[in-house]
This record gives C-alpha cells, structure tokens and sequence, in this order.
C-alpha cells in the first residue's frame, strides 16, 4: 500500500525528525541538566541505535505515505560517525524535498560542506546567548559562543539555508533578545525564539520562567518595526515576521502561549528506532523490531499508516499543570 496517511484530526503525516543519536556535547540546563546527565548516565548502546541502513529503509517507506521533509537531530547529530553518509543515503532515494539538520553548530566548521555536498539544504542552529557567561551558564559550561557562531558561517559559506533557534527562559537570558535581535539582523538571518516548553521530565519546568510570544514582541517592537508574514506551509512550527526596513525575517515559536497542534503533521523517530506521534508522548512505538524480523517494505508502510491512522494527540493545546507532571520522554531522546 502508498498514499496518504491521515490522522484522527484529519491531520496528514508530512514531515519526519529522525533523531541520530541520544549524545551531546552540550548539556542545556533545560534540555539534558548535568546533575542528570552525568557520567554514569545510561545512554542507548550502540546496538541499540538504527543503522543507516535501517534509517533509509524507514525514510522510504514513510515517504510512500507522503513524507516530504525530513529533519535530523539528536542530541547532537553531528556526534554521529556515519551522519554524512546518512545524508547522502537519504537525498539518494529521491523521495524528499527538504532535508535538513537541527545542531547546536558547535562542530559545523568542520562537516557544513560536506553536508552540502551529501545533499543537506537547510541547518538551524541553537544558540541562546552572545554573551559567553550566560552562554555557558545555559549549556552546562561546554564549548563556546564564537565556535557556534563560527559554525553558522561555515554553514552560510558551503550556501546551506541557515536558521536560528533561541530558547528563551526568563531571568536568564531574556535580556538577550535584543543583542541576539540585532547581530542576525545585520547577517540577514531568521532568528526564531522559542517559547521555554515542558518537555521531558528533567528540567524542573516552571510556566513562570517562560517568556510569552507577547513579551518577546512588545520587546522588539520597543526598538524595530516588523509585521506578519503568511506561514510557507500549513502546520509551520514557527509565527513568521519580517523587518520593514530591510528584507529580514524573526520567528517565533509559541507552543506554550499559541499552540498549534490543529495542523502538526510530525512523526518522530529515536535514535533506537521507537516512533513517537507526538514531543510530548510518554510511549513510543517500536519500528526496530519490525525491521530487525524482516518484515517486508509493504509491512512497515501498512504498519506506519494503522500507527499514523490512530493518531489523537494534542498534547500543548491540553497542557495543563496535572499532564506536565506525567511521564514524559526526553528532548535529547526524541530530538526536539
Ligand atoms: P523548520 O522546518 O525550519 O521550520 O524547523 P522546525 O522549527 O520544525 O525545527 P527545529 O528543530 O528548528 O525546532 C525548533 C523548535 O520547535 C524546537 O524547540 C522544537 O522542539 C519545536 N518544535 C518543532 N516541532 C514541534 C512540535 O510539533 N510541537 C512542539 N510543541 N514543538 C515543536
Ligand atoms: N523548550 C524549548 N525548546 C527546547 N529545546 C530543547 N529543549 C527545549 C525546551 N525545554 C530546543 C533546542 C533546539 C531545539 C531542537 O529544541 O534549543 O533549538
Ligand atoms: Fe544538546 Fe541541543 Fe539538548 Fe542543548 S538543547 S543539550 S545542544 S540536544
Ligand atoms: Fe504536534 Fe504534539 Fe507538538 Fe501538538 S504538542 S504540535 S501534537 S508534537
């Protein structure tokens, strides 16, 4: 069987994040906290992890059911020996439109060509501070803000499309916006915040420490004139607005203030194979097992579709104090 797959919201299956790894070399406070993440963290054993084999094999089947996009993440995909193979392997089915990446861009300097030669279009890179104590304060204290901002040079020289994310959480870098605002203006690139979520179980999450879409506006309105621009695409994760004064764009992810699950059309694959409906389920379900019996192509389309067709979640537009106190996966686990 091909076609389309639709949900129980009506929504369709179109984009697909494939995490590659569970590492990082960061450890985001809001993200993968240290104290938890220590050395004697249990990450996925190797022979746990898809192979590109198997990861190909998946992307061919989700795209009989229309997957156009496919982004990869981690943790950190760029830790992952094999990525660029990966990429190539993936831009050789032909089958995908938009293929991009999701780093924290501290090792781009040295794979953003190679990317591009493999077949990558797009990067967004995470970067939630210039300044380097707040920088490091948020990342646990790993690397450092001119590597980042190396790696979106590198990324812009090998002409891959480059986008921003900064995640904004209040007393800690929301005197940030303006500085990060100004410097990616001048670059000419989409600088995206992202509204502090409550993913996972980990980061101790306060809805007090998010800073609203509202804020974040009133902010930069205090010092740039901007207004609205059309999503490209049904479903676009980011609230899309450009600078009158120079063609620039910004973004904003409200997943906490605006919720926009109506038209969410992402599956998510980790890095051992479970597939997730949803960034905020508490089960996922086991693909490697159906690949590792053999079963044929036919069989893991039918099996993607009856997964996709039972599809209900609406997770940020019910969150409410009670559901963030469930049993959550982890970000560095499913990617994002
Ligand atoms: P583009 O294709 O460039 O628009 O990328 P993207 O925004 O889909 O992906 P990216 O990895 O840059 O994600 C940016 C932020 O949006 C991250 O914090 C993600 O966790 C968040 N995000 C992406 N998709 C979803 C989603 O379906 N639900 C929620 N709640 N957040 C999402
Ligand atoms: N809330 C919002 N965004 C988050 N990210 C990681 N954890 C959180 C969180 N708790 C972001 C990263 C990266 C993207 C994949 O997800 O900064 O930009
Ligand atoms: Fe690593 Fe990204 Fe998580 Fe930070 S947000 S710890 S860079 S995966
Ligand atoms: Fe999609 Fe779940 Fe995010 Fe809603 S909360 S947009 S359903 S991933």
């Amino acid at each position: 069987m091909s076609g389309a797959a639709i949900d129980k919201l009506r929504r369709p299956l179109r984009d697909l994040r494939i995490s590659v790894t569970d590492q990082c070399n960061f450890r985001c406070a809001y993200c993968m906290p240290k104290e938890v993440f220590g050395p004697g963290y249990a990450f996925l054993p190797k022979s746990e992890i898809l192979t590109n084999e198997e990861i190909v094999s998946l992307v061919k089947s989700f795209a009989r059911l229309g997957i156009e996009k496919v982004r990869l993440t981690g943790g950190e995909p760029l830790l992952r020996k094999d990525l660029v193979s990966l990429v190539e392997r993936i831009h050789q089915t032909g089958t995908i439109k938009d293929l991009s990446l999701t780093t924290n861009g501290a090792l781009l300097p040295r794979y953003a060509g190679a990317l591009k030669n493999a077949g990558l279009t797009r990067i967004n890179v995470s970067l939630d501070s210039l300044n380097e104590k707040t920088f490091k304060l948020m990342n646990g204290d790993r690397g450092n803000v001119q590597s980042v901002l190396d790696g979106i040079d590198a990324a812009k020289a090998a002409d891959l499309k480059v986008k921003v994310n900064m995640v904004v959480q209040k007393g800690i870098n929301d005197s940030e916006t303006l500085p990060m605002i100004r410097y990616f203006r001048e670059k000419s690139i989409t600088l995206r915040f992202i509204e502090y979520m409550d993913v996972g179980n980990t980061n101790q999450w306060k809805s007090s420490e998010v800073v609203s879409a509202k804020e974040l506006l009133n902010s930069i309105r205090s010092e740039f004139s901007f207004e609205p621009v059309d999503p490209n695409y049904r479903g676009e994760v980011a609230a899309r607005y450009r600078y009158t004064d120079i063609p620039v764009e910004f973004g904003i992810i409200n997943s906490i203030t605006k919720p926009f699950c109506s038209d969410c059309n992402r599956a998510r694959l980790s890095a051992d194979g479970k597939l997730f409906t949803c960034l905020f389920a508490t089960k996922g379900h086991d693909l490697k097992q159906s690949l590792r019996n053999s079963s044929s192509e036919d069989q893991m389309v039918e099996l993607l579709a009856k997964i996709w067709s039972n599809r209900a979640d609406r997770y940020s537009e019910e969150r409410s104090n009670e559901s963030s106190a469930t049993d959550k996966i982890e970000m560095s686990y499913i990617g994002g």
